[in-house]
Formats: structure tokens, C-alpha cells, sequence
């Protein structure tokens, strides 16, 4: 593990580097180490993200907009944030709205579109997404909207686009979809809704939650309208952000208070931030910079940084998934939900969801958990992917997901685990 390795020609990913960064990692279990295959409920920090959220605490710890020293630093760390965040989505500062997680800032938004909507007007979801993108739209039936789902492809837990396509009409007004699914990993072909979407004349509203931490994010070339994700899930702190197109930022009218600013894009952040957690989401932001750099130093400007560190880290975990999924398919009777084809891995990303032939998910889940292997069990909210799978009843599946510090000696451990807990 101390040697880079050489995943594509041109970029070196060194994983003893990366793991060096995140101190938690170091965690042991029973005497054995942790593997942290959890990422998909949320990852582990590097110390840059620590350090940042001390350092605010010492030296800038105050409210917005005063005439004093450390709310000054406040208002320039939260600046400094949605820059970086622009650069992480490719969009404008004033575009980047903070809030306290995906699933809040979604509920205030699908109430702020709802009050633009009319009785008959039509919304669509999927079977796929996470219910964060589900609840707070499908609430909106209330006041006579009308909810359509798309179904996925059971065979290997895809989107349906026949069955998108056939459910959008001239009364669509939202369509929203995630970029990668929470639970089975599927990436959506969310460039090709987007388009569909907006050639109906319906906005689209991108839930990038799973995928930040696994691929690129570009909403100028996506041309989406809206799109959130969480920076626990890409290394940062407890919060979540939103993108939105700066003339909808506009239009659409959010319910606050009246001292509260109306500019874009603070009439969004409801209330005082978690502003301690903003110059972690910066930091997190860095890192990935950083590790690109390390990659590729020939990158010019952050944005570059972080596309080239996407680059290593998408081939590295593919190599891991890959690994994943050929030891996962050789344990008896265990039933996999989702592409198995490394042909289609473009098609997924790093988080994979199984059930084993005997015992349930929670089981499987504690017995890795004794052996310091951190999975899930469950439907991690994915709610109407687990009704649809036949699952819900039978406590869900078991989910493992891998992000750019996890090891192959990991996944060796995970399936000599798995192996042993099939043959009891
Ligand atoms: C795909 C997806 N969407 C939305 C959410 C909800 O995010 P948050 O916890 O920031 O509300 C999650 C959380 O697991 C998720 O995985």
C-alpha cells in the first residue's frame, strides 16, 4: 500500500497518500481495523475539514453582517465556500444556496415551486430515487398535482426511459431524478432526461446526492435547473447545498422572514447556517482539489484540480467494484439487485446491494459489524425501490459501498467475511 498504483496511463492514485489524509480510518474494531464500507450513508473527513471547522471556532466565530472582526471572517469563509462549491457544480457563486441537509432544502423548494403550480399540473418521479426526491414533491398532490412515477428495469435496477418518456406530456411541469441511485448504485443518463425533460417544457430538478462522491458534477453542461447534494457524502460536514439557476433562484418566491435578505443566493438559507460546518464544506472542497493535483500536476485552477481528481478516484473505485463484484457473484445463492456487466460499469457507480440466502440483512450486517466491517442493512429511504424489489418485508438488502480510500485488502475481507457467514 505504499507504492502509488497505476490505474490509467496517466494519473497515479496513491491510496497511501489518501489514506493518510483521514485520520478516523485508523479505527479499530475487535482488534481489527475498520473498514469503512459505509460510505453511502456518509463518509469519513480528512483532517483539512477538522482544522477548518477548529480554526472558524477560534477565530471567526460570529453571525453574519456585523461591523466587527470575526463576523467579517464569517461573511469571507462563507464566500470563500460557495466558490468552491460553484467550482465542485461549474456554476456561478450567487447559484450555490447552503442549507442543513438535501432533505430540507428539497422540502422548501418543492413548497416554494408548489405555490407557482395549478390543480392538473403534472410532476414526475421514479421507483429508483431516495425519498428526499419523492416525499417532499409527491406531498404537493395536496394541492391537486398530479404524481407519476417511473418505473425501473427489474433485471438490472435501471430507469425505464420508455416509461419516463411515455409519462411525460404538455402538463409536466417537474421532473425529478437522481443522478446515481443511493441503494443499487445505478448512475441515471440524467444529461439525456435533462433534455427530454426540457423539451416537454418541465423543469428538472437533479438529486446528485450519491453521485457527488463518485463522478464529476457539471450543471452547465447538464443544463439542469436544480441540483442538491451533501457534503457528508463527499468527505465534508453534515450539511447539504443546493444549485440552482440564478434567474429561478429568482423567480421562484421562498417562504421566510421578513428581516431576512431577499437577494440570491441567501433569501434560500433559511435562518442562521451551521456556519461553524461552511468552512468544512471549503475544505472538503480543497481536498479533492488537492488529490487532483497530486494526480495530475499539471492541472491549472481548482476546477481542473477536481475534475482530475474525479478521473483517478472513478478509475480506482472501478477497479475495486469491479473486484466487488466478481468475489459477490461466486458466494452461494447470494441475489444481487443491479448491473453486473463490467461492460456497463460506466452505468454504476461504487455501492452495490445484495441478499444472501440465508439470514437476513441486519444479520449479515452485525456479523460484519463484530468483524469491524461497516455495511448497511436495509432500504437506506430508498423506500419505493425496496416495495418494488419484494424486499421491504424481509428487511430490505445488505449495501456495501466503496469510495476512492477504500482498499482491495477491504473488499478481500468483506468477501472472506461474507463467505463465512453464508457456509454457517
Ligand atoms: C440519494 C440521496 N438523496 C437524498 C438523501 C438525503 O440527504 P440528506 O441526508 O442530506 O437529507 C440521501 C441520503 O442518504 C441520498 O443518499
Amino acid at each position: 500500500m505504499s507504492t502509488p498504483v497505476l490505474y490509467e496511463a496517466s494519473h497515479d492514485f496513491d491510496i497511501a497518500w489518501v489514506r493518510k489524509q483521514f485520520p478516523s480510518l485508523q479505527l479499530q474494531v475487535n482488534g481489527q481495523p475498520a473498514a469503512f464500507l459505509d460510505g453511502p450513508a456518509g463518509t469519513q473527513v480528512p483532517r483539512q475539514v477538522m482544522d477548518a471547522v477548529q480554526k472558524y471556532f477560534l477565530e471567526a466565530n460570529a453571525n453574519t453582517y456585523g461591523a466587527f472582526l470575526t463576523s467579517r471572517r464569517t461573511n469571507e469563509v462563507i464566500a470563500a465556500a460557495r466558490a468552491a462549491m460553484a467550482d465542485l457544480f461549474h456554476c456561478a457563486p450567487d447559484e450555490v444556496v447552503f442549507g442543513q441537509n438535501m432533505t430540507t432544502i428539497t422540502l422548501g423548494l418543492s413548497r416554494a415551486i408548489a405555490r407557482e403550480l395549478q390543480p392538473g399540473d403534472e410532476i414526475l418521479l421514479t421507483t429508483l430515487d431516495h425519498d428526499a426526491n419523492f416525499s417532499p414533491w409527491a406531498a404537493l398532490a395536496e394541492k391537486g398535482v398530479v404524481i407519476r412515477k417511473v418505473d425501473i428495469r427489474e433485471s438490472d435496477c435501471t430507469l425505464d426511459l420508455d416509461d419516463l418518456k411515455s409519462k411525460l406530456n404538455e402538463k409536466t411541469k417537474l421532473v425529478a431524478v437522481g443522478y446515481a441511485s443511493n441503494a443499487v448504485g445505478s448512475i441515471n443518463p440524467v444529461a439525456e432526461i435533462i433534455k427530454i425533460a426540457h423539451a416537454a417544457r418541465a423543469l428538472c430538478f437533479i438529486d446528485a446526492v450519491h453521485y457527488a462522491p463518485h463522478g464529476p458534477i457539471d450543471v452547465k453542461a447538464l443544463d439542469c435547473d436544480f441540483l442538491v447534494c451533501s457534503p457528508y457524502k463527499f468527505f465534508g460536514p453534515h450539511m447539504g447545498t443546493l444549485y440552482g439557476k440564478k434567474h429561478l433562484l429568482e423567480k421562484f418566491t421562498p417562504y421566510k422572514v421578513r428581516p431576512a435578505t431577499d437577494t440570491v443566493p441567501e433569501r434560500w438559507e433559511t435562518g442562521t447556517q451551521v456556519q461553524e460546518l461552511i468552512p468544512g464544506i471549503l475544505a472538503a472542497v480543497e481536498y479533492i482539489a488537492e488529490l487532483g493535483r497530486r494526480c495530475d500536476p499539471s492541472v491549472k485552477g481548482r476546477r481542473e484540480a477536481l475534475l482530475a481528481a474525479y478521473r483517478s478516484s472513478v478509475a480506482y473505485e472501478r477497479a475495486l467494484v469491479t473486484r466487488l463484484i466478481e468475489g459477490l457473484l461466486a458466494v452461494p445463492g447470494l441475489r444481487f439487485f443491479g448491473i453486473t456487466d463490467p461492460k456497463r460499469f460506466e452505468e454504476r457507480c461504487s455501492t452495490v446491494a445484495f441478499r444472501l440466502a440465508k439470514g437476513t440483512p441486519t444479520a449479515a450486517a452485525k456479523f460484519l459489524g463484530d468483524r469491524g466491517i461497516f455495511s448497511w442493512d436495509g432500504n437506506f429511504y430508498a423506500l419505493n425501490l425496496a416495495e418494488r424489489l419484494g424486499v421491504e418485508q424481509h428487511g430490505g438488502v445488505l449495501r456495501v459501498g466503496l469510495v476512492h480510500y477504500n482498499t482491495a485488502d477491504e473488499v478481500d475481507r468483506l468477501l472472506a467475511a461474507l463467505r463465512e457467514f453464508a457456509s454457517l
